[in-house]
């Protein structure tokens, strides 16, 4: 039976059939990676940063913790709406429509997590922003985005390429940044 089915497979025909379906496969796969490489949809779809901050609005205004402590978080509705409530276009504009529906109905905008890493890494904000290091260097300039998308795969190999350049030149910070214990307790 066996030896039936791969007779007949090394005919051209069992060939072609080989073929189509390994390159179905394949396509299947890279479109696979492609979905997890697409950014999720998010609450407010058309949610504007470049906009937001070219009004000179802080990074900090909306993400405060990043100063503060591991976590910058993401805005509330109420952080929000304390602007929006004053503006006219939140009453008519579509891409402020789901902000406006979440106000009235009291539901909080659930942001789903893009730049993250895995639990079993331990990343603090402050000490790298008070290493002197701008949003930029690690989320790129969001000036110029609007949905929000990693500029770069947030992997250990990039966490410790700037470890190693940060620290060159100083051995005992060599140590401390390219440790293990550093990122992994
Ligand atoms: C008006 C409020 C506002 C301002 C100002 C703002 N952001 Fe955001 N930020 C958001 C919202 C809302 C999201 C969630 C939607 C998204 O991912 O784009 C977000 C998402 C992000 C994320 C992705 C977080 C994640 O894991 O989903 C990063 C990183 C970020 N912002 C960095 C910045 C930086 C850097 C600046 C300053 C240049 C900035 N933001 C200014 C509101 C703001
Ligand atoms: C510091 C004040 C401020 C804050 C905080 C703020 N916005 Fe805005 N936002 C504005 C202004 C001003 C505009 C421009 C309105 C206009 O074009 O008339 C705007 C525009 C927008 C637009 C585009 C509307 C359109 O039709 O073009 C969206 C969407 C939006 N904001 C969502 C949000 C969301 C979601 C948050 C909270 C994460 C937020 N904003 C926080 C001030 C703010
Ligand atoms: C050294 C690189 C680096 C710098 C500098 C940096 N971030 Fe992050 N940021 C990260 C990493 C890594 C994560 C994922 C952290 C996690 O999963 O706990 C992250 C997560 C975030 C998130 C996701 C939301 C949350 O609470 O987890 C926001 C928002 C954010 N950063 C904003 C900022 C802002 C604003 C600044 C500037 C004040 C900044 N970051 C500076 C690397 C950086
Ligand atoms: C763009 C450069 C850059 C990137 C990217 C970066 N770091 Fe750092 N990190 C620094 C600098 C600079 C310091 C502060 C060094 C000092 O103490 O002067 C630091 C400090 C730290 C510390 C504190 C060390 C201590 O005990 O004081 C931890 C933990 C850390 N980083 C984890 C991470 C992790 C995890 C990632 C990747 C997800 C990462 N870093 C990505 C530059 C970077
Ligand atoms: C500067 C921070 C940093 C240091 C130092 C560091 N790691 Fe990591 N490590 C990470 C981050 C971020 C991830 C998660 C992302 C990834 O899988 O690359 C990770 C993931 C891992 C994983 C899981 C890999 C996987 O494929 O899921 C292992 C195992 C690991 N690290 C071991 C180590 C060992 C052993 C050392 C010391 C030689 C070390 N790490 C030092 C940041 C660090």
């Amino acid at each position: 039976m066996i030896q039936k089915a791969f007779k007949w497979l090394m005919q051209p025909l069992g060939l072609a059939a080989v073929l189509i379906v390994a390159l179905a496969v394949f396509s299947l796969v890279v479109w696979g990676i492609a979905q997890t490489q697409k950014p999720p949809e998010q609450p407010v779809p058309q949610f504007p940063h470049q906009l937001h901050v070219s009004f000179g609005v802080q990074c900090l205004y909306c993400h405060p913790g990043a100063v503060r402590g591991p976590s910058p978080g993401l805005p509330t509705v109420s952080k929000c709406w304390g602007c929006h409530q004053q503006i006219a276009k939140t009453q008519t504009s579509v891409k402020l429509a789901p902000l406006k529906a979440a106000h009235d109905s009291g539901t909080p905008l659930q942001w789903v997590p893009v730049a993250q890493v895995p639990d079993f890494v331990q990343f603090n904000h402050r000490p790298h922003v008070a290493a002197g290091l701008n949003c930029e260097n690690c989320h790129g300039d969001l000036s110029k985005v609007d949905i929000y998308e990693n500029p770069q795969v947030m992997n250990m190999g990039w966490c410790l390429a700037c470890h190693k350049e940060k620290s060159a030149g100083n051995p005992e910070l060599y140590i401390k940044l390219t440790d293990c214990g550093t990122c992994h307790y």
